[in-house]
């Protein structure tokens, strides 16, 4: 359990008191009180004061908060401190700094900026978190670690590119390995000395192509790349871990993580954390099933265990275009979210205002003005006295899923940077589309990845699973043989780990469980669509969709074919198949279609599995999740609408935790208003 320590849904954020003089040190303090806030997230960026040089250290001013925050019974979720190297350490030993994509030499400045081979950082890094946990391993207000911040971005420095070779060395054995699994006799690649293997970047094979994908001329080589710094950036965690674990072996220790975060392969670096958690920084704009998706993913790197909301912001961001209020409402009803999707802490960034640098502008509890009579105040006030009084009713309930989605860094990294068919194919939004229609019609859904145990599902739906790793295809046949229900899409079972297609016709591994061949595949320009009839239109299917993207022109060989083209060359040809295969069935949805195809034909495939929905009827807009603890369930039911709505329970009652109203068949949830049901048996 997260909160072990402290029973009950944490509730606080980033607190950087080292940016501010001390009498504002006693405001804050008082303010929180007012806030119900009992957890502060400190030291995140402090490394320069920690540190003033090589020799010295002074965590006078951390000693002192860290007792003042515990005499008003605030708990502390201790960062490292190491996000961001101090001034000495670039000016002294250059080694700290990154070069880039574009081959430049970085000079001090920013933020999650030292290279992840370098000695000087690793040494220090490690230096520190050792000093902390010497130094506070006793100190009653130590909640969690947090390691660094943020961890992410690449570098192409030659200490980058010596480990590289090193890890090529441990993964492949020998360079002719390495030739072979990179196809390196394309363009006359051979490489004869592990010297001659260089970063891909844009001085070598890589260059920033269109639709924000990062272009290259060998997958293999940019895909390892990515695999390789992903782990470099997890080698320096985890010495950080083992450095504090050395003097707390039972204080939990995380990192936060961003969602969908592109540079790491969260599920490997899950392995490392003990506990998940994350920053969620929505914009107004993006779709609540999306952020919903986010949670899911986060849940799913740890086989369903809570997570921390380790960020949100109680108003606005800084850093996005343009940067909206949070609605009245808005952040209680996204910080619930958090929670009914397995969520045990709501907590912010930031607690203070900064004066100065670039957020300035990012919301905070307290903000400029420096008092308490604030709106944002306010609802963080309120939010925090109902936080208080659910105590410790909801932490570690389980969120229950009948359906899992597969998601896959290796897949995300090889589809997007794959030459063709299309730079359209983006994986998190094909992820989202199937996500989106079982969130629109109340069906949960949990986001595991390709190696994650299956049994428990009735359906799993695998989008553009275009990479097969070893073991795999088994594992989906097994789990189909046994009776499960699979779906996955066109352009899957390409290619194998190192981007080299699997010979003899697609869907290559997948073929004889999806009963199918895609002989080729049309890439549509954005203006251009086709249409999925189909066959025997039931249950709410209508005759025909529009479809775009790609189109795999697929062969039956088995499968029973469900629906198909409507246009084009391939008019008649399989768009939609299902294999019945063992005791289960295979469905292949052959091209991208129009979202209302998903709406209409999913929840239908979920019935047909006996996967209901979570409440009988609610319109648009609104969310609903069931946690589950010691076999009671709770069901969360939130509006995002401004308006009311009128949600209908089925044979569910309850009573809402927050508003101690029994609830029962059709009633009416306010705008921006949720209800947590503990349902009777
Ligand atoms: C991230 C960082 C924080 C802060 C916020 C601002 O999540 O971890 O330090 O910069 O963004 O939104
Ligand atoms: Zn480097």
């Amino acid at each position: 359990m997260i909160n072990a320590r402290k029973p009950k849904i944490w509730y606080g954020g980033d607190y950087n008191p080292d940016q501010w003089e001390k009498p504002v040190w006693d405001e804050d303090l008082r303010m929180f009180k007012l806030a119900g806030i009992d957890v502060a997230t400190l030291n995140v960026f402090a490394w320069a004061r920690n540190q003033p040089d090589e020799e010295t250290y002074e965590f006078g001013w951390l000693d002192e908060m860290m007792d003042k925050l515990h005499a008003d019974g605030v708990g502390v979720c201790l960062a490292t401190s190491t996000a961001a190297h101090p001034a000495w350490m670039a000016r002294k030993y250059p080694d700290v700094l990154r070069v880039d994509f574009d081959g430049r030499k970085r000079k001090f400045g920013g933020r999650h900026n030292s290279c992840p081979n370098s000695p000087t950082y690793r040494k220090y890094s490690v230096q520190m978190a050792e000093k902390l946990a010497e130094r506070y391993k006793n100190h009653p207000a130590l909640l969690i670690w947090h390691i660094s911040n943020e961890y992410g971005g690449y570098c192409y420095c030659d200490n980058c590119a010596e480990a590289f070779r090193k890890w090529l060395q441990g993964r492949y054995g020998s360079i002719e390995a390495v030739n072979r699994a990179w196809n390196a006799a394309f363009w006359g690649h051979t490489f004869y000395d592990w010297e001659d293997i260089v970063p891909p970047s844009a001085l070598s094979e890589e260059w920033r192509g269109l639709n924000g994908r990062t272009a290259s001329n060998f997958q293999s080589i940019s895909l390892d790349y990515c695999r390789f710094q992903s782990d470099s950036l997890l080698e320096c965690y985890k010495l950080e871990y083992d450095a504090v674990k050395k003097y707390t072996p039972d204080i939990p220790v995380t990192t936060n993580l961003m969602g969908a975060f592109k540079e790491l392969d969260y599920h490997k670096w899950a392995k490392e954390l003990d506990v998940v958690s994350w920053d969620n920084y929505p914009g107004l704009d993006t779709p609540h099933s999306y952020t919903a998706m986010m949670h899911d993913l986060m849940r799913g790197l740890k086989d369903g265990q809570p997570f921390m909301l380790m960020e949100q912001t109680p108003s606005q961001q800084n850093w996005q275009p343009y940067n909206s209020l949070k609605r009245p409402g808005v952040m209680r009803l996204w910080s619930y979210q958090a929670v009914a999707r397995g969520a045990d802490t709501v907590m912010f960034f930031q607690l203070r205002r900064s004066v100065g640098a670039c957020e300035k502008y990012h919301g905070a509890v307290i903000e400029h003005v420096g008092h308490e009579h604030t709106r944002v105040f306010r609802e963080s006030a309120e939010l925090g006295r109902e936080l208080f009084e659910l105590g410790d009713s909801l932490l570690d309930a389980k969120v229950q899923a009948k359906v899992a989605i597969l998601f896959d860094w290796d897949n995300w990294w090889a589809v997007e940077l794959s030459s063709g068919p299309t730079v359209a194919l983006k994986y998190v939004n094909e992820a989202h589309k199937m996500y989106d229609a079982l969130y629109k019609a109340n069906i949960a859904a949990d986001v595991v990845s390709v190696e994650a145990d299956l049994s428990g599902y009735d359906l799993v739906i695998a989008p553009v699973l275009y990479m097969v790793k070893p073991g795999v295809a088994k594992r989906l046949e097994d789990y189909v043989q046994g009776g499960g229900a699979f779906v996955t899409t066109f352009f899957s079972g390409i290619v194998n780990e190192n981007d080299l297609v699997k010979l003899g016709g697609y869907p290559g591994e997948l073929r004889k469980l999806l009963g199918i061949w895609a002989e080729e595949i049309d890439a549509l320009l954005p203006s251009q669509s086709n249409t999925i009839v189909v066959r025997n239109p039931v249950d709410g299917l209508s005759a025909s969709y529009s479809c775009g993207m790609l189109c795999d022109l697929v062969h039956s060989e088995g499968a029973e074919v469900v629906a198909e083209y409507g246009e084009d060359f391939y008019k008649g040809m399989p768009a939609l198949t299902v294999n019945r295969f063992g005791s289960g069935e295979a469905w292949y949805l052959a091209t991208s279609p129009e979202e209302a195809f998903l709406q209409d034909w999913l929840p239908q495939l979920c019935a047909s599995r006996g996967i209901a929905p979570q409440v009988a009827s609610a319109p648009e807009g609104v969310e609903t999740t069931v946690r589950e603890k010691d076999g009671t369930s709770y069901l969360f039911v939130l509006n995002h609408n401004a308006e009311a709505a009128s949600v209908s329970l089925g044979d569910r009652t309850g009573v809402d935790l927050l508003s101690g109203r029994t609830l029962s068949g059709e009633a009416e949830l306010p705008g921006r208003d949720l209800w947590i049901v503990k349902l009777d048996d």
